[in-house]
């Protein structure tokens, strides 16, 4: 007998039973496969596949328990099935191995999941886009090194993540390709005498492709992998808006507000409202990256085929997975209910400078070669903070000190509305160049459904 310890050590049965509509899925397949093979008779495939029915729907009505001392999901169902119907039960597991079934399981549940991931993010993309929308014009500072740069608007701004996420949503579907490949049939990394069906698996559990080669099949956690990577980075995008969302509703900043139901208050300081929820996905982010980390450092150095530190791949990903969908499932409504500080954008906007650039373009515009035009436009811009007043407060006669191509309609072209509408290019803030990125992300969004 295995000693107790060693058996309360390598079961996994506490965290992989969230496997089990999989787990049973994949065996009715199996099971089916087997009987239109002949492999065991018609009636035996047809007692099993009504006795995982039942276990299903008895799991899911909570009033079939699973045994806490079982090895795992695999061996508890099996053993189910066996005290249900006896012998026949016990052809169940021909030409299998708990190495493809594991494998197969976790491809199951990831394509689900990703899915469901997926789902979250486009939820928050609607957000994200509404929010685009009702203020693509509305003026505010853009930012390098934190240091007011040039004007942009929030829709621009907010555009950018919008762009992220596409992004995210598309990693996900390329990793699912790859992902999306039936591993029964491999048993336990030799495949099997069995005159088995692969293809027929594929084709009920809807897998598009089959392994190509049974020691990958069962040796490989590449797609775990490429999952937990691609949360990653979602999560460092969520990190970055978080961040930002911490920074603007400070009272320094005051660009926005958050609702009463998505910040927190103190236990001691009565005038405190804390952005929570964006500092624990920003810190929640650490996490994802570490299950990334687990996962990549499991699987490094392991000689082919199956090796059991393998199963520790299970709680990373579990993780991973509750992880980003708690983050994405809160995101979208925190952002929804915020108020945004339209005229404290705007006035932070006006502050720091952020139309010099465009008063050096004016400058090149009338023959003044750039380096020249950027170093007089410094000169104005020492000259300004030394009288404490804004580019536009300054009078036409002293620019014309500085250089006689400077003119009236200077002014103009340092209204905030002109330096974010002349920037048409594509990507740009100008107004109609953001509402055409909107319309080629809704497009997407459209192709996506
Ligand atoms: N619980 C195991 C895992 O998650 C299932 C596979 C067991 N296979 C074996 N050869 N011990 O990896």
């Amino acid at each position: 007998d295995t000693s107790s310890l060693v058996e309360a050590f390598h079961s996994s049965l506490a965290f992989d039973q969230r496997l089990y509509p999989q787990d049973i899925a994949g065996s009715i397949a199996h099971a089916t496969m087997l009987g239109e093979q002949g492999i065991i008779a018609q009636g035996e495939a047809a007692a099993l596949v009504n006795g995982l029915t039942d276990i299903l729907t008895d799991l899911r009505a909570g009033t079939l328990k699973l045994d806490p001392t079982a090895e795992d999901i695999h061996t508890n169902v099996e053993q189910i099935l066996v005290d249900r119907l006896g012998p026949v039960g016990k052809k169940l597991h021909t030409g299998r191995s708990r190495n493809d079934q594991v494998a197969l399981d976790m491809r199951l549940y990831l394509r689900e999941e990703s899915k469901k991931v997926q789902r979250l993010i486009k939820e928050l993309l609607c957000v994200l886009l509404t929010l685009a929308e009702k203020h693509a014009a509305t003026i505010m500072p853009g930012y390098t090194h934190l240091q007011r740069a040039q004007p942009v608007t929030l829709g621009h701004h907010l555009l950018a993540y919008v762009c992220m996420l596409i992004r995210d949503c598309e990693r996900l579907s390329d990793a699912q390709k790859r992902a999306n490949v039936c591993p029964l049939g491999a048993g336990a990394l030799a495949g099997t005498t069995f005159d088995l069906a692969p293809a027929r698996v594929a084709e009920l559990l809807t897998f598009p492709a089959v392994s190509l080669n049974s020691i990958d099949a069962v040796s490989d956690r590449d797609f775990v992998i490429e999952f937990c990577a691609a949360a990653s980075i979602l999560m460092m995008h969520l990190s970055r808006l978080s961040e930002e969302i911490v920074l603007w509703s400070s009272s320094e900043y005051s660009f926005i507000e958050l609702d009463d139901a998505y910040s927190t208050g103190s236990s001691i300081m009565p005038q405190k409202k804390n952005p929570d929820v964006a500092e624990l996905v920003r810190g929640k982010t650490g996490r994802v990256y570490g299950s990334l980390m687990a996962v990549l450092t499991q699987m490094k150095g392991l000689p082919l085929a199956y090796n059991k530190d393998m199963q520790e791949d299970k709680e990373a990903l579990f993780d991973v997975i509750d992880t980003v969908k708690g983050c994405l499932a809160v995101y979208a409504p925190m952002l929804a209910s915020m108020t945004v500080k339209v005229d404290r954008l705007r006035q932070a906007a006006e502050g720091g400078y952020t139309n010099a650039t465009d008063l050096a373009d004016y400058l090149a515009k009338h023959g003044v070669p750039f380096r020249e035009a950027h170093a007089i436009v410094g000169q104005a811009v020492m000259h300004a903070i030394s009288l404490g007043k804004n580019l536009s407060e300054i009078d036409l006669a002293q620019y014309r000190q500085w250089h006689p191509a400077f003119n009236a309609d200077l002014y103009k072209a340092l209204e905030l509305e002109t330096c974010v509408n002349h920037r048409v290019a594509a990507g740009g803030p100008a107004l109609q160049t953001t509402k055409a990125t909107i319309a080629v992300v809704r497009e997407w969004m459209a192709s996506q459904a």
